[in-house]
């Protein structure tokens, strides 16, 4: 048995977001550029190396292995290190194997990723209008997503639903949101837009979820609920229908404070935290023919280095603490 994994800030990281790819069948408005330059094959990490890397992670102590993007099912193999990273769950030794997904493609995969021992998947969906979808996505078809939303829950897979809280955007359909997944039995978690990449004024952009709360409680009785997922939404439930919303408050209320987690991008860097640059190449060292002990010196040595938590802050009405950096390229 190794010991846990530390920060400098004694936190224990046991929560791994991995981007299998910097790519994306859609260009939401907030994440990406109209023109993104995606990188060559040779850069990303293969199949076997990102096996290799998530496996030493779970053997240090890594209990929840998210899948991410850009969209992570656009991915070419994707569901055989899904089906690798399953047999972690059945050795005990991995508590939750999941991913954030756009929904474009999982129509496709849905039975495949409940057969790898995935129970629960968060889908980011930031309106039910099919024009205000084609719109923010610049391309994207509603009825697909939807589609595979109702496939993702007839394989059995709980949804959550993730929302950007756009001002000017998606205040109108608040109630809309909150009522159709009343209706589907989805739990739905708010996020506040961050400053990351060049895409647009994230000041016109911001709707704090303090307001969005407030709103939410002026019709709705909200029951805080000390339940956690292991990421950093804080949920309450509504009186009213029983269900879950949750709130990731990155700008109104910081929760670095009780961060577990760390972030490998495709090409093999481990960020330690979304809003900072701090990060290791594991890819480099790998591919120079580093032991297993070495690859875990490395690891240890990057941890020590997590910062203590983002600088993003919109409060003096202006932008502080923008990562230069896309969304995509860290994967949420
Ligand atoms: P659950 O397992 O359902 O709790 O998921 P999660 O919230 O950990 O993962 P998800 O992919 O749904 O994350 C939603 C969004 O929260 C991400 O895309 C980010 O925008 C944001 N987020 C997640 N982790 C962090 C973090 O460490 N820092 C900041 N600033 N934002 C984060
Ligand atoms: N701020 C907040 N959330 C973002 N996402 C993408 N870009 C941003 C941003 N700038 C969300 C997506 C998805 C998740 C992967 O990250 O909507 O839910
Ligand atoms: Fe793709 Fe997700 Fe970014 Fe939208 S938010 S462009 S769906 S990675």
């Amino acid at each position: 048995m190794q010991a846990p994994l530390i920060d400098p800030f004694q936190r224990a990281i046991s929560y791994l977001r991995v981007s299998v790819t910097d790519r994306c069948d859609l260009r939401c408005l907030y994440c990406m550029a109209e023109q993104m330059t995606f990188l060559p094959k040779a850069e990303l990490l293969t199949l076997e190396e990102l096996d290799r890397l998530c496996s030493t992670f779970i053997g240090m102590g890594v209990k929840k292995l998210r899948v991410t993007g850009g969209e992570p099912l656009v991915r070419r193999g994707i569901m055989d290190f899904f089906r690798a990273m399953s047999r972690h769950l059945s050795s005990g030794a991995l508590e939750e194997l999941t991913l954030t997904t756009n929904g474009s493609q999982l129509a496709k995969y849905a039975d495949d990723l409940a057969a790898c021992g995935v129970r629960r998947i968060n889908v980011s969906l930031d309106t039910l209008d099919d024009g205000k979808f084609a719109h923010i996505t610049r391309w994207g078809r509603l009825n697909q997503v939807m589609d595979g939303i109702a496939a993702a829950k007839a394989a059995g897979m709980r949804v959550k639903i993730n929302t950007v809280a756009l001002k000017g955007f998606n205040e109108d359909e608040l109630f809309t949101l909150l009522d159709w997944c009343a209706t589907q039995q989805h739990d739905l978690t708010f996020i506040e837009v961050m400053p990351m990449g060049e895409t647009g004024d994230r000041l016109d952009q911001f709707w704090s979820l303090k307001d969005l709360r407030r709103s939410i409680g002026e019709r709705l009785s909200l029951i805080p609920l000390a339940e956690r997922t292991g990421g950093p939404a804080r949920y309450v439930q509504v009186a009213e229908t029983g269900q879950k919303v949750g709130f990731i408050t990155p700008l109104s209320h910081n929760f670095c404070e009780s961060c577990n987690r760390v972030r490998l991008t495709c090409t093999g860097e481990l960020y330690m935290c979304l809003g900072q640059e701090d990060r290791a190449d594991l890819r480099d060292a790998m591919r120079s023919g580093l032991s297993d002990g070495g690859l875990e010196d490395a690891i240890r040595r990057a941890i020590s280095l997590k910062p203590k938590g983002h600088d993003f802050d919109y409060s003096r009405r202006e932008v502080a603490g923008q990562m230069p950096r896309h969304m995509s390229h860290t994967g949420g």
